[in-house]
């Protein structure tokens, strides 16, 4: 038995059962049930799963009680400050940050891969106009699946990191493609001479054999203050451990399903407002309040068990302190405010709500503080993102932790297929 260890007692039969307690480098211990029903012939009841670990990971941790978040070991607040999204993408896929060398060639490589096999544009142009987004995304992901279907090899190291560099490279042109497809304008191909993100910001705002300048002048240019700002949306949105969507993907990953597959079921797991499609409610929400005196209406809407209103981007199962991601863009509204033309009445709406939310009872009891989409919508808006792009914007900075929890769960030798059980209380 190992040093530490859990005993479980069955009243019933009197029997007692040992299990390990396993220690990881930070965070709580686990006890490691694995033969728990072999031994028992009981399974564990855990719905949503409050009370598991699902895997073991190197990736990402989470405090949520100090609301602390690391990817590699590294505070996302140092990386949102001296390291590029892709700088961030190298440091989840290799385990560090990129030397000078190392950052310039993966650049240079996910530029040249952002092209989409032409098949796409019909798969695309076939959906109609008013489809939201994020089923156009989810759907040509899916179909990226049968243009790569070789070369999946998880014991050859060259493979499997293509296959990652691809699908980081292709998103930002698949969800420009989707945006432009809903107004109906031609899709603008990647730019190699830009760089990851104003690339992005470039194929949703050109026009076709448009030269746009980095200059932050004139309605149809992408100034560096609007790169830099959603670079550190797509660093803080990057990974999350094991998060709904990401625990999607390694259930399909564990089918044996295509990678790419598994992130189109990431992408729909993301899309419902409880998860990703938050960012998108929290301005719906801003809206619908449209004055800062209904706010408090709103908050006794929200506090009403019989009201299923809830406040969008509060609220989260790991933080209960401020989320720092949400921090970090709340430092970020402010320094844009002036720059980007923040809308001010919105703001002022946001500012009450989280105001009266940080001292009302009801939210201090339960540790509800604002999570990252009640700052990033603010911010998105001024970047003139429409809201049905808000989603998809989650979906670009969190596809390289996807691929790199899909790569972790293939590597692990203890990964099984996902196969919970069930209490039955049927006829
Ligand atoms: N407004 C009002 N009450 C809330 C809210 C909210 N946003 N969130 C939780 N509560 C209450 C809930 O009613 C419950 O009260 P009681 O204990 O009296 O029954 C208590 O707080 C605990 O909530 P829960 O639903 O059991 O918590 P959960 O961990 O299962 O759910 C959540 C977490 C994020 C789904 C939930 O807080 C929520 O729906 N928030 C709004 C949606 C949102 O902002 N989602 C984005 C999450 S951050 C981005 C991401 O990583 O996906």
């Amino acid at each position: 038995m190992a040093k530490k260890s859990m005993t479980f007692t069955d009243n019933t039969t009197g029997k007692s059962y040992e299990y390990p307690v396993l220690d990881g480098t930070r965070g709580p211990s686990v006890v490691d049930i694995r033969t728990f029903y072999k031994d028992t012939g009981m399974f564990t009841y855990d719905p949503g799963f409050t009370s598991t670990a699902s895997c073991e990971s190197k990736i990402t941790f989470i405090d949520g009680g100090k609301g602390e978040l690391r990817y590699r070991g590294i505070p996302i607040e140092e990386l949102a400050k001296n390291n590029t999204y892709l700088e961030v993408c190298y440091l989840l896929l290799n385990g560090r940050l990129p030397d000078r060398q190392e950052a310039e060639a993966f650049d240079l490589e996910i530029r040249h891969r952002s092209f989409v096999h032409e098949g796409l544009k019909n798969l695309i142009e076939s959906f109609p106009s008013a489809a939201h987004p994020m089923a156009i995304l989810s759907s040509s992901v899916s179909a990226l699946a049968s243009f790569y279907y070789e070369h999946l090899d998880i014991n050859n190291e060259a493979e499997y990191q293509e296959m990652a560099r691809r699908i980081i490279a292709k998103i930002p042109t698949l969800a420009a493609f989707a945006y432009r497809h809903s107004l109906g304008i031609p899709f603008i191909y990647p730019d190699i001479s830009r760089s990851f993100t104003e690339n992005f910001l470039y194929m949703m705002r050109a026009y076709p054999h448009e030269r746009m300048k980095i200059t932050p002048e004139g309605e149809q240019q992408v100034s560096q203050v609007e790169i830099d700002a959603l670079d550190t949306i797509f660093t803080l949105h990057a990974d999350h451990e094991q998060n709904a969507s990401t625990t999607t993907v390694r259930g399909v990953a564990s089918t044996g399903a295509h990678p790419y597959v598994a992130i189109s079921a990431g992408i729909s797991a993301l899309w419902g407002r409880a998860h990703g499609g938050a960012n998108e409610s929290v301005i719906a929400q801003l809206e619908m309040i449209g004055d800062v005196k209904k706010v408090p209406e709103y908050i006794a809407r929200a506090k009403d068990k019989n009201d299923p209103f809830r406040l969008m981007g509060f609220g989260h199962r790991v933080y209960k302190n401020f989320d720092p991601r949400a921090k970090v863009l709340k430092k970020l509204q402010d320094q844009l405010k002036e720059e980007l033309h923040l809308d001010a009445k919105l703001l002022e709406i946001a500012h009450e709500i989280e105001q009266i939310a940080l001292h009302d009872d009801y939210f201090v009891s339960r540790n509800l503080y604002p999570n990252i989409d009640f700052y990033s919508g603010v911010i998105l808006y001024a970047l003139k993102i429409p809201r049905p792009m808000f989603t998809p914007i989650f979906v670009i900075g969190r596809t390289v932790g996807w691929v790199a929890q899909w790569i972790e769960f293939k590597k692990d030798p203890a990964s099984k297929i996902a196969r919970p059980r069930q209490l039955y209380t049927g006829a």
